[in-house]
């Protein structure tokens, strides 16, 4: 199934501020956030759109086919954008887009391996042009380090208990290579199922993450978003973990600052350079009717920061 974009009309209305100007969405995805930022910001507007995985990328030139030369899209992780922001001669947007994770297409193809309902091997990476997969970082772990990926990534609360069920199978000669083998070995390690939610949900969350560094490059790609927005210009970030969301908010937060008066006169400003302002305190979250139609929307969080002059 194609992506559903989520939140969009929610982030659209944030972003798009003023017609024209230049927007960058750095998870480009199907298309679905692009397409409609660029039919929102008008005529004069343009947009750089980039994915890391070509797949994607393939999907949203087509969906940002009817708007011409007014989209250029890029294959590159959002870790690059000054790069590819400088080889379209772009110095400032008016508003850049960060919606995290993975896509439904990427989750819903099986031979990709993120998801543990169907046989595929362990392989989890958005960009095939990557090195290592799922299985490999398994091999290469110890079991004291799986067990602070799992906990860290996953906040799988039996992380210690997994990964010793790993690191036996693995010393076993038992072959930890496909989807189905490690949400078993999960299942059984934590005694079976219980509730509705896969035992393995978490390990798998936590394998995907730490295969595609996805919290370092959001760590990276934040303050690089901030220094590439226009003044007044905005940065849209929509999570859907607590991990990034706490990441999100942490950077929003620390740019927001405030005027301090100063003892012999004058006033500092007190935040982190450069100055922003949050647009709203509290998150955007789904409307229950979202959620209804796209379930996946459940934990969406939409986070934005206006660049200060
Ligand atoms: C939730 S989807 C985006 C969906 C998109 N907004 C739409 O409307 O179809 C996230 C996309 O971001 C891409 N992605 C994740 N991390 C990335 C990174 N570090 N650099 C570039 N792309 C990344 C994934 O490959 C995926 O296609």
């Amino acid at each position: 199934m194609l992506h559903v974009p989520v939140l969009l009309e929610e982030t659209v209305s944030r972003l798009v501020t003023a017609p024209g100007g230049w927007y960058l969405d750095a998870t480009a995805g199907a298309g679905g956030h692009a397409s409609a930022l660029l039919a929102a910001a008008g005529l004069d507007a343009r947009l750089l759109a980039l994915d890391r995985d070509g797949r994607a990328l393939d999907l949203a030139r087509a969906a940002l086919e009817p708007f011409g030369g007014r989209a250029v899209l890029e294959r590159a992780n959002f870790t690059e954008m000054a790069a590819a922001a400088a080889r379209c001669g772009v110095t400032g947007f008016r508003g850049i887009l960060m919606d995290l994770g993975v896509s439904s297409m990427q989750l819903d193809e099986a031979a990709r391996g993120f998801s543990f309902r169907e046989e595929a091997p362990l392989d989890m990476r958005m960009d095939d042009r990557q090195e290592l997969t799922a299985a490999e970082l398994l091999r290469r772990l110890s079991p004291e380090d799986l067990a602070q990926v799992l906990r860290r990534y996953g906040e799988e609360p039996m992380a210690k208990r997994i990964a010793k069920a790993a690191g036996a199978a693995l010393a076993r000669g038992e072959p930890l290579e496909t989807t189905t083998q490690l949400a078993a070995l999960v299942e059984r390690a934590k005694g079976g199922r219980r509730g509705r939610i896969h035992p393995a949900t978490q390990t798998f969350q936590a394998l995907r993450i730490a295969v595609n560094g996805e919290l370092e490059a959001l760590e990276r790609a934040l303050p690089a978003a901030l220094d590439l927005l226009e003044p007044g210009g905005r940065l849209a970030v929509i999570s859907f973990h607590s991990l990034e969301d706490r990441m999100v908010k942490q950077f929003m937060t620390a740019h927001e600052g405030r005027m301090e008066s100063l003892a012999r006169g004058g006033a500092r400003w007190s935040g982190t350079l450069p100055r922003a302002r949050r647009v709203a305190r509290k998150p955007v979250t789904p409307s229950e009717e979202e959620v209804r139609r796209n379930p996946r929307s459940r934990t969406a969080k939409l986070r934005v920061l206006e660049r200060m002059a």
